[in-house]
C-alpha cells in the first residue's frame, strides 16, 4: 500500500482495492497451469484468488488510518445544506409477513416484474432491512439491521426511483441516520441505467433499482489491507437482507452482479475510486 500525496497519511486504494503487484505475480506462479490461476483479462486484472485471500496476519505491526489519530471518513454520504431530502415513513418491523422458514424456502431470484408502482412504505421498508439504523453511535455508523465488519459500515445505498408513487423518479441516496432519502440528481433515463445493468433490461425497468456503492476507506481507514473482502461480505449481507424482505412483502428482486463498473460509477457521480459500485438489486412487484 501507497500514501496518498493528496491526504497525508491515507491509504491508496487503486480501483478500490489494494494492489500487491508481488503477490498477484506470486499467486500467478504458484498456480501455473491451472485455469484458476491465470489471468483472465490477460491485462494485469488482480487474480480472484488474491482477492479473496483473508490478509489478517499482513495486520500484524500494520498502523492503520485510525492508529494515526486520523479522523474517519463521514459513516454516511453528507448531503449539501440545501439538498432535498424526503423523510421516509417508518419501517414497521411487525409487518404481517411469512415466518422466516417459508422466506428462506421460497427466496429465489425474480426477474419479471409487473408495471405497478411500489408504494412508498414498501421502499421504505425494503431500505430499512437493507441497512436501516438500529442503535446510532456518536462519530460512527451505528448498528444496522445488517452486521458489517467492525460496524464500520462502507456501502452507501443509491436508489433509482423510477415508478414509487408519492416519490418522483430520481437518483437517491438512502441517509441511515435520519431513515430519509436525499434526492442527489434527475432520473439517469432509460439509456443510461440499460448500460450500467449491461443490457439487463428487467434490472434497468424496473419500478426501483438498489445500487451499493462503496467507500473504501471507511473499512481501510482500520483495517487496511483486509478491507476489501470486508467490504464484498458486507454487499451480500445487505442484499440477502434485501431478498428476505422483499419475500416478506410478496416483491420480487434479483442480485446483479454483473453490471458496467464506468457505466454505473458516472451515473452515481461516483469516481471509481473513494467510492465505487459494488453490487445492484432491482425491485418489482413480481408478474402473475
Ligand atoms: C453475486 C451475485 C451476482 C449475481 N448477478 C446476477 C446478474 O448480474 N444477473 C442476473 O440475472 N442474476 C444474477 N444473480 C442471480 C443468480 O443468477 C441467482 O442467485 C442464481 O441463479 C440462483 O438462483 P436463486 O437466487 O433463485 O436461488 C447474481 C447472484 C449473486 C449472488
Amino acid at each position: 500500500m501507497t500514501q496518498d500525496p493528496g491526504h497525508p497519511g491515507r491509504t491508496i486504494l487503486t480501483g478500490a482495492m489494494p494492489v500487491d503487484m508481488d503477490e498477484c505475480t506470486r499467486q500467478e506462479h504458484s498456480t501455473a497451469g491451472h485455469s484458476a490461476g491465470k489471468d483472465p483479462m490477460g491485462d494485469g486484472a488482480m487474480d480472484a484468488a488474491v482477492l479473496l485471500r483473508s490478509r489478517w496476519d499482513e495486520l500484524e505491526g500494520f498502523e492503520s488510518d485510525q492508529d494515526r489519530g486520523i479522523p474517519a471518513p463521514p459513516a454516511q454520504p453528507v448531503p449539501p445544506a440545501d439538498a432535498k431530502i424526503i423523510g421516509l415513513p417508518p419501517a414497521d418491523p411487525d409487518h404481517a409477513g411469512p415466518a422466516l422458514g417459508r422466506m428462506l424456502s421460497d427466496r429465489r431470484s425474480r426477474r419479471s416484474y409487473s408495471a405497478g408502482d411500489l408504494s412508498i412504505g414498501e421502499l421504505s421498508f425494503l431500505l430499512w432491512a437493507a441497512q436501516g439504523l438500529l442503535k446510532p453511535l456518536p462519530n460512527q455508523a451505528g448498528f444496522r439491521t445488517s452486521p458489517s465488519g467492525g460496524a464500520r459500515h462502507p456501502l452507501d445505498t443509491y436508489v433509482v426511483v423510477s415508478r414509487i408513487s408519492g416519490i418522483e423518479p430520481g437518483l437517491y441516496v438512502y441517509l441511515p441516520n435520519g431513515h430519509s432519502l436525499w434526492l442527489k440528481a434527475a432520473h439517469p433515463g432509460k439509456e443510461k441505467l440499460l448500460e450500467a445493468c449491461n443490457g439487463q433490461a428487467f434490472a434497468a425497468s424496473a419500478p426501483v433499482l438498489v445500487i451499493w456503492a462503496a467507500v473504501p476507506a471507511r473499512c481501510s481507514w482500520r483495517y487496511g489491507p483486509a478491507a476489501p473482502k470486508l467490504v464484498l461480505l458486507d454487499a451480500g449481507h445487505a442484499c440477502e437482507n434485501l431478498y428476505l424482505a422483499c419475500e416478506h412483502l410478496g416483491l420480487g428482486t434479483c442480485a446483479i452482479g454483473a453490471y458496467l463498473q464506468d457505466e454505473s460509477d458516472r451515473m452515481l457521480g461516483l469516481d471509481g475510486r473513494d467510492e465505487t459500485t459494488v453490487y445492484m438489486a432491482p425491485v418489482g412487484r413480481r408478474r402473475g
